[in-house]
């Protein structure tokens, strides 16, 4: 078996996505399995090395991996090895741009975690960096590839909607505050505007990518943020000033005639099928997908509900709906994309997920901050390739 070695430099690898989706879900799991299989006789076995700012953290967690993976505190050191030839970062987003525009000066090839940059300027100046440096290019788009997107997306590919009209997507879970002794579910970070977060920046990036590549180009945004909730309790147990947005209710106009309206929500308790979940009306039929199912209702089968608050409901709503098979096995979808990017990095194979895909991320968040600033709807121009 020919394989072919690509040193990883992961930075920000201790951290909750960093640790979980892409240390032992994508590489850990990858390396188990033999590397990226190309050919009969071929494969791309990642080598990760952990870096991060706590020696002992890192140690623990290479440990962990079960892949006896390398580590340092010297991020300096492992761009300098030329046996590392990618750079991936899930830090904080605040340190995202810095540290990636040291690794493409270093000649890495990048892959990271989004919000790609803070504003879209800096996150656009990366794109445009790593182009002229010639180092291939990516940004994590996970939501692409949960079972219940790649369901909804073949039913859009099989004509299912007839023409579809809208999209509904209800977004967010109840975050514990930290008080009364329930632990919390998130970083206290994400609620600090200071350092880098709020639920606009984080969740507005995935939506675009969603938007973009399943329903049409997001051509407006009008967005109400809100903070909620004002007081947190940190990790060491400490109350603090909550300074970010919570929640954010966005309608998006799209390319080709589409409405979607998403609310997205770290303060809103669940009554529906999951965490995530898109509503997709067509004239022919609706669906609603979740994380990983998926459910139908053809026009065929659309009840005719009458208004009559006199008497009870007399249709079950939610049995009138069918659920799309599951005809094969998905795997993790951080996993599926650290696979395409190491083939593509090693192949040359297509690749869309770009620095400047990232960038339209960073965009249509910060147009959303922008149209709540000044309650107004904002269009986005298309950034240059
Ligand atoms: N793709 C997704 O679905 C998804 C989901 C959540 C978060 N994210 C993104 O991943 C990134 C990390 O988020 P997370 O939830 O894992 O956060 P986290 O707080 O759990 O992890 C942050 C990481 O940055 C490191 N770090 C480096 N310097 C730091 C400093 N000065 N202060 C604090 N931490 C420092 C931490 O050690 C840790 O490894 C963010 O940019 C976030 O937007 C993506």
């Amino acid at each position: 078996m020919k394989t072919h070695k690509i040193g990883v430099i992961m930075n920000g690898v201790t951290g909750r996505m960093g640790t979980n989706q892409h240390l032992m879900r994508s590489i850990a799991a990858i390396v188990k399995e033999g590397g990226v299989k190309i050919s009969d006789g071929e494969a791309i076995l990642p080598v990760p090395v952990l870096v991060g700012r706590n020696e002992a953290k890192l140690a623990k967690l290479a440990e962990q991996s079960g892949i006896g993976a390398a580590y340092t505190t010297d991020l300096d050191a492992a761009l300098a090895d030329p046996a590392n030839q990618v750079y991936f970062d899930a830090q904080l987003t605040q340190l995202r741009a810095p540290a990636v525009r040291k690794a493409i000066e270093a000649g890495k090839h990048i892959y990271c975690e989004k919000p790609s940059g803070t504003t879209t300027e800096e996150a656009y100046e990366l794109y445009k960096l790593a182009k002229e440096k010639g180092v291939k290019q990516g940004v994590v788009q996970d939501k692409l590839f949960l079972p219940g997107l790649l369901k909804l997306k073949n039913l859009i590919d099989t004509g299912f909607f007839g023409e579809i009209l809208s999209v509904r997507g209800e977004f967010g879970y109840w975050v514990f505050t930290g008080h009364d002794a329930i632990p919390v579910q998130r970083p206290s970070w994400n609620y600090r505007k200071e350092d880098g977060g709020g639920i606009i920046i984080d969740m507005l990036c995935h939506w675009r990518y969603v938007l973009d590549n399943l329903f049409g180009e997001v051509k407006s945004v009008s967005c109400l943020g809100a903070t909620h909730i004002k007081e947190r309790i940190d990790e060491q147990g400490k109350p603090y000033v909550c300074t970010a947005d919570d929640a954010a209710y966005a309608t998006f106009e799209l390319e080709g005639g589409v409405i979607a309206h998403f609310n997205s929500s770290w303060t809103v308790r669940v009554r529906r099928d999951d965490l995530l979940t898109l509503q997709v009306d067509g004239t022919k039929g609706s669906a609603v997908a979740g994380l990983r199912g998926c459910v139908i209702q053809p026009y065929g089968a659309t009840p005719r509900p009458v208004w009559n608050p006199d008497v009870d409901q007399t249709i079950r709503f939610y049995d009138n709906w069918m659920d799309v098979p599951t005809n094969q096995v998905f795997d993790n979808g951080f996993k599926i994309q650290w696979e395409m990017f190491l083939r593509h990095v090693v192949l040359d194979t297509p690749w869309k997920y770009d620095l400047r895909e990232g960038a339209k991320g960073v965009q249509l968040a910060e147009a959303g901050l922008s149209s709540w600033e000044k309650r107004c709807w904002v269009d986005l121009e298309a950034l240059p390739v």
